[in-house]
């Protein structure tokens, strides 16, 4: 076991109505005046706004709201909230969407406490020292940054899109009412499980060390997140199948999969996030497009882990050799994608790019992992061309 940090602040209401503990959790980590930032609008066709503006204006806490946070949201919007924050003296942020709200909201937390360039921190250049406090109102669960220390954000001038990581944006607290998802289109949903299920995966598919209580965790929550995506396939209102799904977003990515491994792999991620850049595809359909390339790719090198996951998260009989059952493994996945209805292939995702275009993504690709990147195996920008290629 490697040696790791456990850091996971987040106050966390789960249930029915816990929306309505809003202005109670704002009080609670000392917001005065708060800036409301939401997506484009399914907040306020699904009533959730009011009921939220409703609750602060009861409990006589001041506010501002800003919409128009995209899926992978946009510098330009992050600007202009920051702007608006100085000019109205805001104190606590609450971001009441998806990831793509929660991490733009982030930014802007960051663009205030640090002035300068919030885009140096995604660039790399320097590092915030500290952020705007922040509380969550989820809508869909995906990402887990209602927990996680991470944002992403993409530069429309390149398209580069690209995330920071840093404890002080990790949300105050979070509420997350299941119920909340249920607005959700279909595509949304199985969007979501896809990306809950690929932060583990990351973490799970690594060179180093063994872990037999993280792995058990990481396993039993790949397990559920299936089960629960394909009742939710079936029957999208079952409250207790979109409570499973939404506790294990938050615990996906918020470390608890991964504690004590090198730290993971993260290729999918950073082969997707160039896809997300440039074709603005959503997040968790990137992920299921690249990952059967990736996995096919890299197995060889990472035979134990790949070996495992198909036994005890994908029930493959351990029949054959290693690598016969490893491939069953990745096989019997990319069958539970298309279950699901997410793509497995670049087409399948409806985007054809040219081989110029690949050479960029993975040539920006190469540049944003400075150079190299990977712990299943270790890769530099000519196998991330290939990945590409073969998920054509
Ligand atoms: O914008 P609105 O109108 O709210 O509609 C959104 C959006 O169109 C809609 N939606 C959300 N909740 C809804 C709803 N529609 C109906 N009912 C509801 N209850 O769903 C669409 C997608 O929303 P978005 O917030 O973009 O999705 P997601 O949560 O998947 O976030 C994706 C972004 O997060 C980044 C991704 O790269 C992408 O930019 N990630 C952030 C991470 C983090 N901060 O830790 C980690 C992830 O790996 C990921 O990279
Ligand atoms: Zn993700």
């Amino acid at each position: 076991m490697f040696p790791f940090k456990y850091y996971a602040p987040t106050k966390v209401l789960f249930g029915r109505d816990t929306e309505l503990k809003v202005a109670e959790m704002i009080r609670l980590f000392g917001g005065t005046k708060v800036l409301i930032h939401y997506g484009g609008g399914s907040v306020i066709r699904s009533g959730l706004m009011k009921r939220v503006t409703d609750t602060l204006d009861a409990a006589g806490i001041a506010y501002i709201s800003l919409g128009g946070a995209v899926p992978n949201p946009r510098l330009s919007l992050v600007y202009e909230g920051i702007e608006l924050c100085k000019r109205e003296g805001i104190d606590f942020l609450l971001a009441v969407g998806g990831g793509s709200a929660i991490d733009s909201a982030k930014a802007i937390g960051y663009g205030v406490y640090n002035g300068g360039d919030v885009w140096d921190f995604y660039d790399g250049k320097r590092k915030a020292a500290g952020c705007l406090p922040l509380g969550v109102i989820l809508t869909l669960s995906a990402t887990g940054s209602e927990m996680s220390d991470s944002s992403v954000i993409t530069k429309e001038e390149g398209l580069i899109k690209r995330g920071y990581s840093s404890d002080y944006g990790r949300a105050k607290f979070a509420l997350l009412n299941p119920e909340l998802t249920m607005t959700l289109p279909d595509y949304q949903t199985a969007c979501g499980c896809a990306d809950i299920m690929m932060h583990t995966m990351e973490r799970y598919f690594t060179g180093g060390a063994t872990l037999q209580l993280t792995d058990a965790i990481a396993e039993a929550l790949l397990r559920t997140v299936m089960t629960n995506a394909e009742i939710l396939v079936k029957d999208p209102k079952s409250y207790d199948a979109r409570a499973e799904v939404m506790w294990a977003g938050s615990l996906s990515h918020n470390g608890l999969t991964g504690f004590g491994s090198d730290g993971g792999d993260w290729m999918t991620h950073k082969l997707e996030h160039e896809l997300g850049g440039l074709y603005d595809v959503a997040h968790g359909a990137g992920l299921t497009a690249i990952w059967g390339s990736w996995a096919r790719y890299v197995y060889r090198d990472c035979l134990p882990r790949f070996r495992r996951f198909a036994v005890n998260v994908m029930g493959v009989e351990a029949v054959g050799t290693d690598e016969e059952i490893a491939l069953k493994g990745i096989e019997a996945m990319e069958a539970f994608y298309r279950r699901i209805h997410m793509p497995t292939n670049l087409r399948e995702l409806g985007v054809n790019p040219t081989e110029d275009e690949l050479k960029e993504m993975a040539r920006k690709c190469a540049i944003g992992v400075g150079g190299a990147k990977g712990s299943a195996r270790l890769l530099r920008e000519a196998d991330m061309l290939a990945i590409y290629r073969a998920s054509m």
